[in-house]
């Protein structure tokens, strides 16, 4: 046995985390695919990593030092039961099985009790970077159980992202079973957010402030040397300033204005919802992508349409205004998600730190960005935080750009510009900043159809007023 670490499932993702888990000081990468010439292309691909091959699992389990560590990387879903399946006959108890896909956070922890008692360990991590992130740094989510962390703790410290900040890893044991891949799944709702944020401000800036796709490449640009710098953003200015080779329009007016996904952000609202967390920008975002899919109503509903409305006439300030209606949604996002975070921990006795969770999400991952830091101080100062939005930085930093995002959301409504995430984040920002909601008399009509009782603001105890007939009220319960 000569690797102290192997990778299953060869494909992008698996390659490169091979890949990079070779570049490392002191790693030895054992390496396996279902089928062999996956394998055979990559050991010849690159020599210099110095992989050993295997041909079937029992070479795989046999060419790897005790405790054995796997990580798989492969499509997740039913394919990644069978590989766990297989591992556990070839493995031996107190070896690592580490699932490095998408896995739905449900599924790990099944597959962690089930790994459990046949006495190996089983660490859902959740990885985000994509191919790029994988090969030269990924930020890396795990769960499981903590005493695996001794052993897979310092080879995913040896390959994560380092933050920019204090070269700290983007690794952390997150919490016991499925917390790696719940903390995963929110980072991906987080990412719809951010990126359906990003794409209103696009829209806005072309159809009300008349600029070009360069041109707000342009002002992304900027943008990314101040409070919204981040990968994100970045990317975009990229996107929008490229132009196609054939046609020599920007690329953004040839790409068919459908988005797809693969389910992790309505994971992420599902999961929301039945833990009753309102993570509504993220919700809106996922839904934006379901409209755009909506082709064949998307033309009906336009065919109905004779007048739309006229652009409404925008600042001066107007590019500042987006800017800073950008910023406090994305706050929002990430407040919303967090909430969800510190729920699923609460629901699954998960001992998360969330002042960690925004450490390890600083670089390698997709939603990376500068205010990370600023997120982590606030946990840092208030571990029991009830919302990021009342920390006072960010209570500031949002107070200070209310007026714009109002602006914008108002701008975008009169004009028929659409602005879901705008819009839900700044319902959700009013909604708790409220001194009383309409929830009073949703109460009240609950009450009076169902008997659901309400309680009362000016004494303890639930009551119900006896609507259908001399509508006295009485008290039911103290
Ligand atoms: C990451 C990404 C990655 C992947 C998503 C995209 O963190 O590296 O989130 O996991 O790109 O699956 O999701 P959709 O295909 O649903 O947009």
């Amino acid at each position: 046995a000569t690797a102290n670490i192997g990778v299953v499932g060869l494909a992008v993702m698996g390659s490169n985390l091979a890949r990079n888990l070779a570049s490392r000081e002191g790693n030895t990468v054992a390496v396996y695919n279902r089928s062999p010439e996956r394998t055979t292309q990559l050991v010849e691909a690159h020599p210099e990593a110095g992989f050993v091959p295997a041909a079937t699992i029992e070479d795989f389990a046999a060419s790897l030092q005790r405790p054995r560590t796997a990580i798989i990387m492969v499509q997740a879903g039913a394919g990644t039961d069978a590989v766990i399946d297989q591992l556990c006959e070839a493995f031996e108890p107190g070896d690592i099985i580490v699932d490095g896909g998408n896995a739905l956070y449900t599924d790990t922890i099944r597959r962690e009790a089930a790994v459990r008692e046949r006495g190996l360990h089983f660490v859902g991590a959740g990885i985000s970077g994509g191919e790029e992130g994988a090969l030269n740094g990924p930020s890396i989510m795990p769960g499981g159980p903590a005493e695996s962390y001794e052993t897979l703790g310092p080879i995913l410290e040896s390959i994560a992202a380092r933050a920019p900040e204090d070269g700290s890893p983007c690794v952390t044991h997150v919490g016991t079973d499925g917390a790696g891949h719940f903390v995963k799944m929110v980072h991906n709702g987080i990412e719809y957010a951010d990126m359906q944020l990003i794409a209103e401000a696009y829209d806005l800036l072309r159809r009300l402030g008349g600029l070009e796709p360069a041109q707000i490449a342009d002002v992304f640009a900027e943008w990314n040397k101040g409070d919204l710098e981040s990968y994100l953003i970045e990317i975009t200015a990229e996107v929008l300033r490229h132009i196609d080779a054939e046609t020599e329009k920007p690329i953004v007016d040839l790409i068919v204005d459908e988005a797809g996904m693969k389910g992790t952000g309505t994971w992420t609202v599902q999961t929301a919802l039945s833990l009753g967390v309102p993570v509504s920008g993220i919700a809106e975002a996922v839904f934006a992508r379901g409209v755009s899919g909506r082709t064949s109503q998307r033309q009906a509903v336009r065919e109905t349409i004779t007048a739309k409305p006229e652009a409404a006439p925008v600042s001066a300030s107007f590019v500042e205004d987006v800017r800073q209606a950008l910023y406090a949604s994305k706050v929002i996002a990430y407040a919303q998600g967090f909430d969800l975070i510190l729920a699923g921990a609460e629901e699954y006795n998960w001992a998360i730190n969330p002042g960690a969770v925004a450490k390890i999400w600083r670089a390698g991952c997709i939603i990376r960005a500068r205010f990370l830091n600023r997120i982590a101080e606030a946990y840092d100062r208030a571990p029991e935080l009830d919302s990021l939005i009342a920390d006072p930085y960010f209570a500031a930093e949002v107070a200070k750009g209310v007026d714009a995002w109002r602006r914008i959301v108002a701008t975008a409504a009169l004009s028929g510009v659409p602005a879901p995430v705008f819009g839900a984040s700044l319902a959700y920002y009013d909604s708790l900043a409220s001194d009383r909601l309409p929830a009073a008399l949703v109460q009240g009509q609950r009450d009076f159809f169902g008997a659901h009782t309400y309680g009362r603001v000016d004494r303890a105890g639930k009551f119900h007023t006896d609507w259908s007939g001399d509508r006295r009220e009485q008290q039911v319960s103290s």
